[in-house]
């Protein structure tokens, strides 16, 4: 069953030159693009993107971070491309949960600056796909 998942390469994956690493696992591993845009969020998107953490500890530093500068948002498709994007992921913790392998495991160090976000549901992709790309 074909899915759609909403995939960032965060501002940290884009500063250090992440994108196109990012780009070709995905590619690899056989998902397909099918949007892609390089910008910067303002702040109604990060806040909208970022609800469910409105109210933690760290959803100010993470607004914050994710709005200072630009960003990549696609939409990657493909069988079972939810959880496949996850994988290519890697945990959360770039270091105590993504293994070696994954792309936060094999660049990442901090759990905020962890460089790429991928959907967790379906229903997180539908609502995350229309934030990115209204007229998808
Ligand atoms: P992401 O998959 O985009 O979803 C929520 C984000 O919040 C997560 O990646 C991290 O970048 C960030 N995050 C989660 N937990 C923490 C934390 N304890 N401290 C800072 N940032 C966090």
């Amino acid at each position: 069953v074909s899915e759609r998942t909403l995939v960032l390469v965060k501002p940290d994956g884009v500063s250090r030159g992440l994108v196109g690493e990012v780009i070709a696992r995905i590619e690899r591993k056989g998902l397909k693009l099918a949007a892609l845009e390089l910008r910067t969020a303002d702040r109604a998107v990060a806040e909208e993107h970022y609800a469910e953490h409105a109210g933690k500890s760290f959803y100010g530093d993470l607004v914050e971070f994710i709005t200072g500068g630009p960003l990549v948002a696609i939409v990657v498709e493909g069988t079972r491309a939810i959880s496949a994007f996850r994988q290519l992921a890697g945990g959360t913790d770039p270091v105590e949960k993504a293994t070696p392998g994954t792309i936060r495991g094999d660049f990442g160090l901090e759990v905020q600056f962890n460089l790429v976000h991928g959907s967790d549901s379906p229903e997180s992709a539908d609502r995350e796909i229309k934030i990115w790309f209204p007229s998808l």
